[in-house]
């Protein structure tokens, strides 16, 4: 994940669906970008349709086996992009949801999608969004801890209802990624210890509110190899025959999400080589009956999205030059946080000359870089676009600095669709007040 060395290296065009260059002009599906920037404004979002319906079209494919019989079910994980456009795409699609707060929660209520097909995971879920999800009738809560365990039943004791719950297995592999987003090592806040699981299956057996339905574990994000995978799954499996010998049956297995893009180097497998790898050794080992869940997030949206931004100056210097740009780390804090790589292109050719650049936004920080050493022929006013942004771009976007956060837009052949307001700075102060004046 961290910045290429090299200055500029783009997704290959198959992981860019929805995307295309004619005459050196960057185009969304039937539009060229510069013209959405125009329309618009920048810094905007911009996302395809076509392309979210590809990626999970290819998803819904390696579901099925070759005599047809559903093997596995797509549970968006909406912490990716939650954008209610995206959301309701997919759930038109057929997808169920992945949520991590009680206002993820929200928003698949507000687009009407079946609490049975949404699994409510998360370390630290507060009693109201506990009660939220038990009143709702989510179809599952992903436990973390037998704290959490004891919190569920008691909320569901106060409803006199029945809570629907999979422990979350730290299963201790290395997923081989960025430190922050590896989730399955023992020293990660995230599950319950391995050695620990089955003693606490049989805890929440004894708990009278509580319905032992699934078993799940997540390794961490941006993966690009199946092997972790494979060697977390055979882990949950032995726990799943272990579990079965003592009478506690399961019905469905989570297997999280994680599997990685193409951002300009990488070369992730295929998603049918990935799931069938995963099925494929589920059905080996003997539990074909098992219901399976997966939650991808990244593979579905990153590269169906792109940040527009507008050159607001060029600043050469000694032994840098710079580009500076109109978005900036809040807009996009991946580059920040994690020394993530993305390609950065202009939308339009132009007779500029080609030069090295750093991209850098206006915040007043200097970890406010959106790419480093990157070749551009390009001039002030020009479009940048900065691609594979429609994972973790917008949904951790801040109004640091009081920037408002960007508009974002769906394009779907040759309409574009605002989807989110571009926000605005009486908004952000709307929410604030000044103490009373002293007398
Ligand atoms: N399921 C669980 C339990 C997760 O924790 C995550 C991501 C997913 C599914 C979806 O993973 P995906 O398919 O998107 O890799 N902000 C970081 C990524 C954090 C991922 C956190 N968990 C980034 O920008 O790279």
């Amino acid at each position: 994940m961290s910045q290429a060395k090299h200055h500029n290296s783009l997704p290959a065009l198959q992981s860019l669906l929805g995307f295309s260059v004619r005459d050196d002009c960057w185009f969304i599906e039937a539009l060229p970008l510069a013209q959405l920037a125009a329309q618009f404004g920048t810094p905007l979002y911009v996302y395809s349709k076509r392309a979210l319906v590809a990626a999970f079209a290819a998803y819904e494919e390696a579901c099925f086996n070759a005599q047809g019989k559903r093997r596995a079910r797509i549970f968006f994980a909406v912490k990716a992009n939650s954008n209610l456009a995206v959301m309701n795409c997919f759930k038109e699609l057929g997808a169920g949801f992945d949520l991590v707060s009680g206002g993820e929660l929200e928003r698949a209520l507000a687009i009407g999608a079946d609490p049975a097909s949404l699994v409510f995971a998360g370390v630290g879920k507060s009693a109201a969004e506990i009660r939220l999800a038990l009143t709702v009738g989510v179809k599952c809560f992903n436990v973390e801890s037998v704290a959490e365990l004891e919190q569920i039943n008691q909320i569901a004791a106060e409803l006199s209802c029945r809570a629907p719950i999979s422990l979350r297995v730290n299963p201790d592999v290395d997923a081989q990624t960025h430190p922050y987003i590896s989730t399955g090592l023992k020293d990660n806040k995230f599950g319950i210890a391995y050695h620990e699981t089955l003693k606490t299956y049989r805890e929440a057996a004894l708990l009278s509110h509580l319905d032992i339905v699934g078993i799940d574990c997540h390794i961490g994000s941006q993966i690009t190899s199946t092997a972790p995978y494979l060697d977390a799954l055979d882990k949950v499996l032995d726990l799943v025959t272990q579990l079965k010998k003592e009478g506690i049956k399961l019905r469905h297995l989570d297997l999280g999400g994680g599997l990685g893009i193409d951002y300009g180097d990488e070369s992730s497998p295929a998603i049918t080589e990935f799931t069938n790898a995963l099925l494929d050794r589920i059905a080996e080992r003997g539990f074909a009956n098992l219901e399976i869940l997966l939650e991808p997030g990244r593979s579905l949206v990153g590269n169906a999205g792109v940040l527009l931004t507008r050159v607001e100056y060029i600043k050469l210097g000694a032994s840098k030059n710079f580009c500076i740009v109109d978005a900036a780390m809040n807009d996009l804090l991946r580059p920040a946080l994690y020394s993530a790589y993305h390609a950065i292109v202009a939308v339009q050719n132009n007779e500029a000359e080609t030069q090295i650049y750093d991209v850098v936004g206006p915040v007043c920080e200097s970890g406010d870089w959106l790419g480093k050493d990157r070749a551009l022929a390009i001039k002030a006013n020009d479009v940048l676009a900065i691609l594979s942004t429609g994972a973790y771009g917008f949904t951790m976007a801040s109004n640091y600095n009081t920037r408002p956060r960007a508009a974002e837009v769906m394009v779907d052949g040759n309409q574009a669709y605002i989807i989110r307001e571009r926000e605005t700075v009486a908004e952000l102060l709307s929410k604030e007040r000044l103490l009373p004046q002293k007398k």
